[in-house]
Parts: C-alpha cells; sequence; structure tokens
C-alpha cells in the first residue's frame, strides 16, 4: 500500500516515520506542512496527484490546546478547514483516510464508577476551543468521506516533539520538587504504540469505517504518571497532588477522558512487531 502521511514532523509522524523499516510491504510518502499543507486544496491534490496513495494517514493538526483559546482562526483552519479539505479531496481520488481525532472532543464528565470509559457512541460535549475544532473535524470528514477512520486517542507522548513526559524530564533538571494536578483522569498513549495500531487499522482494513478509540491501557491521573515517569527514568524528585483549581489554565480541561478500547480491540486483531 502507499501511505501518506501529513503532518509528518510533528509528534505521531516522527513516530510513523522510526517503524517504517518494519513494514516493509508498505510504501510511505511522509509530508510535512510545506510540502503538503492541509489548508490549501492544491497542495493536497498535488501529493495526491504525484503518489497516488491508497492511504491517508492525517497527523496534521493544530494541537496547542491552551493557545487554541486565543488563535481561534487558525485552530480552525487547521482542524476543520483543513479536515474538509483532505476529506473532500481523498473522496475525489479514492483514498482511505485515518484521521485523528482526540479524548478533548468529551466534557468528562462520565465517571470513573463507569469503569468503561467513553465509548464511540457517547455524545461529544466539548468544553474547550481546540476539543471543538478536532469535532467541527470530525464532523467534515464523515460528511465528505464514506472511506474514514477517525481514531480519537489521548495524552500522546514519546521522545519526539513536545509533550507531557518531555517536559516532566526537562522540569526535573532545574527542579527539586513538583506540583502535578491529580484530579484528570485520563490514558496516556504512546505515540509508537499508536502509529503501530494505525497500520493495523491498514492492514486489517475490512471497510468497517467510523470511529474508533485507540489509547494506551493504563487509566491514571497527570500526577500518577509524572510519578511513573520519574520512576522509571531513576529520578529522586518530591511530587505533590494539587487540584486543578490551583493550576489555572487558558483552556479547560475534561477531568475524565478515558477512551473505551473496546471496539477497536474487537474489530482489529492486531500482531506486535
Ligand atoms: N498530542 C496529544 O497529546 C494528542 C492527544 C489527543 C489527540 N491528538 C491528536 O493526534 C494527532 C497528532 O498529534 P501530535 O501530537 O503528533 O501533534 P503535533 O506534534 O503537534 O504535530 C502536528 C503537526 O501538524 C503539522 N501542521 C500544522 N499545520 C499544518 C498544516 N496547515 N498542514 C499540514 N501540517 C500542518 C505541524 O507542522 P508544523 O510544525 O510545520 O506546523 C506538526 O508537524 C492530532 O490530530 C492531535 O489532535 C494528540
Amino acid at each position: 500500500m502507499v501511505i501518506l502521511v501529513t503532518g509528518a514532523n510533528g509528534q505521531l509522524g516522527q513516530a510513523l516515520k522510526s517503524i517504517e523499516s518494519i513494514y516493509p510491504e508498505h510504501k510511505f510518502i511522509f509530508c510535512d506542512s510545506a510540502q503538503l499543507d492541509v489548508t490549501i486544496p492544491q497542495s493536497i491534490a498535488d501529493e495526491f496527484l504525484k503518489h497516488k496513495p491508497d492511504y491517508c494517514i492525517n497527523a496534521a493538526a493544530y494541537t496547542a490546546v491552551d493557545a487554541a483559546e486565543s488563535d481561534r482562526d487558525k485552530a480552525y483552519l487547521i482542524n476543520v478547514t483543513g479536515a474538509k479539505n483532505l476529506s473532500q479531496l481523498c473522496e475525489v481520488h479514492g483514498v482511505v483516510l485515518l484521521h485523528l481525532s482526540t479524548d478533548f472532543v468529551f466534557d468528562g464528565v462520565k465517571t470513573s464508577d463507569d469503569c468503561l470509559g467513553y465509548v464511540e457512541e457517547d455524545v461529544p460535549n466539548p468544553i474547550n476551543y481546540y476539543g471543538w475544532t478536532k469535532w467541527k473535524g470530525e464532523q467534515e470528514i464523515v460528511q465528505n468521506l464514506k472511506s474514514h477512520y477517525i481514531i480519537r486517542t489521548s495524552w500522546v507522548y514519546s521522545d519526539y516533539g513536545s509533550n507531557f513526559y518531555k517536559t516532566m524530564l526537562h522540569l526535573a533538571k532545574t527542579h527539586t520538587s513538583l506540583k502535578v494536578v491529580s484530579d484528570q483522569i485520563g490514558c496516556p498513549t504512546h505515540a509508537v504504540d499508536l502509529a503501530k495500531k494505525l497500520l493495523c487499522v491498514i492492514d486489517h482494513d475490512t471497510s468497517n469505517f467510523g470511529i474508533y478509540h485507540i489509547t494506551g491501557d493504563v487509566v491514571c491521573s497527570w500526577y500518577d504518571f509524572a510519578k511513573s515517569i520519574f520512576s522509571t527514568n531513576g529520578i529522586d524528585i518530591d511530587v505533590q497532588a494539587i487540584p486543578s483549581v490551583s493550576y489555572p489554565t487558558p483552556a479547560i480541561r475534561p477531568l475524565y477522558s478515558v477512551l473505551s478500547n473496546k471496539k477497536f480491540k474487537e474489530q482489529f486483531d492486531c500482531l506486535n512487531r
């Protein structure tokens, strides 16, 4: 298969690059934002005509959750108009789209008492602008393209780009004590694991299109995650649990954004490479 990846220099894009060699049966085309700008339809059409992809993984996005509150036009352009452009051109060129979305489409009022987390049928109700643009982007795709997989993931971390994992390691170099929010609960997802699961979707594609939740299996708070990062890396640092109200940010975050992976696990039988 020819697999074209947008947003190739982002965290997920780089994770996909890192596993390219273990999928020799596929031809990967990695496009950064200069080669393929999702906000410019002609730029997408040019790359589609040149490479004739079977699949497109849309890893391009505006992901700065707090900045999106004030940088609304840009967030909308990339996350909504970009998704619309891409889905329309996938339809024209017969490309199957794997589009990444987020746990932040949900409001977080479902509680851990429900145990299973949010399922694909739960109705989104985003509480910040980034989440709203990602939900609108999902709607554009559903409206414009039948052959789509919308993959919602959460709390992505890796050695690439900027993420919570790297921020914690960086802060530990200059701090002896850190305060970390303990009342937001979610599932950290390693970008390389996510990348492999996206390829599993492609390898086991039965055209059962729609929304799928793919996250790591561990449910924890940011505080728990921070403690685990430090212990895994042998870092001795004092970590204090604080509530979200003690760490105000421009964007409100859902308190509970665990996504159930049940549908994905039932539909796709992934062999680990
Ligand atoms: N990170 C998380 O914790 C998280 C959680 C849930 C869901 N997700 C979703 O997962 C996906 C991948 O996230 P990520 O962490 O890999 O994001 P990321 O590291 O921020 O990468 C996003 C990439 O998109 C590119 N981009 C921005 N505007 C573009 C445009 N107009 N055209 C083409 N490319 C453009 C950026 O390129 P430039 O740097 O050149 O601008 C960047 O390389 C996104 O859909 C995100 O919403 C992420």
